[in-house]
């Protein structure tokens, strides 16, 4: 059976979470983001001793994307939580992330997936998570 590819995402999100660095919150995250291509990308989130410089794992994996020359984006995948967390709550993307997504996406279309695990997951458009959002339509 073909596997369902919101559960290729989940799970790749998962795997990027181990990765992510966050000493100072132990709050890890991971994204995995399917381009219209088809082609995948994921992020962990970065934290920094100076704490602004901290990026997201949804915006590592979107400039990962945008750096390799894809900017058309269909879906991503998002788990976050407490470093020694039994099991993960839904984790939704920051603000940031979304306006950053606003500026790649069409926002009724691109499709956030929130997961705990591979068979508890919730799926938003950006537009529902990020309404009466500012992009590159408004300029
Ligand atoms: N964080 C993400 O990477 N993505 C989210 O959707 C929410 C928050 C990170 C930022 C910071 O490293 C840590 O989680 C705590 O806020």
């Amino acid at each position: 059976m073909v596997e369902k590819m919101e559960k290729k995402l989940i799970k790749l999100a998962l795997e990027a979470r181990k990765k992510s660095y966050a000493p100072y919150s132990n709050f890890l995250v991971g994204a995995a983001l399917l381009c219209k291509n088809g082609e995948i990308y994921t992020g962990c989130n970065i934290e920094n001793a100076a704490f602004t410089p901290t990026n997201c794992a949804e915006r590592t994996a979107i400039f990962k994307a945008v750096s390799e020359g894809n900017t058309q984006f269909d879906k991503i995948a998002i788990v976050g939580g407490k470093k020694d967390a039994q099991s993960l709550d839904y984790c939704t993307p920051c603000g940031v992330c979304r306006q950053v997504m606003t500026e790649f996406v069409d926002v009724d279309n691109f499709q956030i997936i929130l997961a705990k695990n591979e068979n508890e997951y919730k799926v938003y458009s950006l537009n529902e998570l990020f309404p009466l959002n500012f992009g590159p339509k408004d300029l």
